[in-house]
């Protein structure tokens, strides 16, 4: 039986606990030039601190137009470079692996005449745009801006990539079916656009440099997950499973399942590749869910987002027994939600925990 603290190999990095931080965008904390902050130093430096076996950067993106928000941090041009290579050392400097989530929205983003594999008006969520089927050359030029950002974060010291290939963005457009229409290899192969990345990507920064995908378990079935993930298992080191493009999958668990509809796809996909490393995500608020998911799905790493935000030394507490604090799932109204304030978080969850905490002491 896997244990939590027990450490993993995940391609060529080994974290020394199965708890990831996945990846969590701060906007409004850096501006139009994309470039990292002291704040964000900061923040990663918080993380680190709080013992989690690896840390994967929050969405990072690889083109201008490309972005989710004004102030979202890119790697899409050299002089990007520089603040992720604080960001890599700071993370370090705590024995924690780091990598960072490649992003382009395509049709969920603020380009309102945006990329995306079949002409599609997205209606559903906070950005309703329309999209634009891309040309050949526009999909290698996109191709390329994913293989040129992902140099720069090697360039920077980082571990690894993963590309985000879920939640309603660029590549989990092409891999699902209800948006990507095309009658071309991008569209008779769903995986294509994201294969051609991940193989640029390995060719580009070599075997020494992990390469992995968020990618969704149901996309839009879990039929149609477990046949991209074994279309992609070739070309990553590993998979960090979560839900697919908003309004076009379907996610669903059996009734008796513990844990997420997420997790359920993790644990199937696990079964269906059985080598391949494998994290799962959604609703972890304490040590005994994130032991439970280790212990009984068979996957590799648990990812804990708001459970960090409420607590960045959630790894360690988890680990010595101790409270870790609690995710109040604001949700929608999540504090930290980018859309919903302007750089200035206050946690429900986070102060609660701070004042029981200073009561025990
Ligand atoms: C503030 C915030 C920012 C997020 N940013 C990203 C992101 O950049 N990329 C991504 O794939 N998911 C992002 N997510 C989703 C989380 O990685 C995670 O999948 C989700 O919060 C569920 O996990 P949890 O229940 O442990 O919070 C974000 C979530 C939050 C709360």
């Amino acid at each position: 039986m896997k244990k939590l603290e027990e450490s993993v190999k995940i391609g060529p990095v080994t974290a020394k606990n199965r708890i990831a931080v996945p990846p969590m965008v701060c906007f409004h904390w850096s501006d139009d030039s994309g470039r990292v902050t002291e704040k964000n130093v900061e923040h990663y430096r918080a993380l680190a601190a709080g013992g989690p076996g690896l840390i994967i950067g929050e969405a990072t993106c690889v083109t201008k137009r490309g972005r989710l928000h004004e102030t979202q941090l890119g790697l899409w041009e050299d002089g990007q470079i520089e603040g992720w290579k604080k960001l890599a050392e700071t993370v370090h400097a705590y024995n924690v692996p780091f990598f960072v989530q490649l992003h382009h929205s395509g049709v969920t983003g603020i380009d309102l005449e945006a990329d995306c594999p079949s002409d599609y008006d997205k209606k559903v969520g906070p950005h309703g745009c329309r999209g634009h089927e891309m040309s050949l050359d526009r999909i290698k030029e996109i191709e390329d801006a994913f293989i040129q950002a992902a140099l720069r974060a090697k360039k920077a010291g980082l571990d690894g990539v993963e590309l985000h290939g879920c939640h309603s963005y660029l590549i989990c457009q092409f891999l699902n079916r209800n948006v990507n229409r095309r009658e071309d290899i991008y569209g008779q192969k769903e995986e294509t656009f994201a294969l051609e990345i991940l193989q640029g990507i390995r060719k580009a920064c070599g075997p020494d440099f992990a390469v992995g995908i968020r990618l969704a378990a149901f996309e839009p079935t879990l039929e149609d997950g477990i046949r991209h993930a074994k279309a992609l298992q070739q070309d990553v080191d590993f998979m960090d499973i979560s839900y697919g493009f908003n309004g076009e999958s379907h996610p669903e668990a059996p009734e008796d399942f513990l844990y997420s509809a997420a997790f359920y796809g993790a644990q199937e996909i696990k079964k269906a590749l059985p080598h391949m490393p494998i994290f799962g995500v959604d609703g972890i608020v304490n040590g005994e869910q994130a032991r439970g998911v280790i212990e009984t799905t068979g996957i590799d790493m648990v990812d804990v987002a708001r459970g960090f935000l409420v607590n960045p030394d959630f790894a360690k507490d988890v680990l010595a027994g101790r409270d870790c604090g609690k995710c109040l799932h604001c949700k929608p109204a999540c504090r930290w939600s980018p859309f919903l304030n302007d750089g200035v978080v206050n946690c429900p969850g986070r102060t609660l925990f701070l004042r029981n905490r200073e009561k025990a002491e």
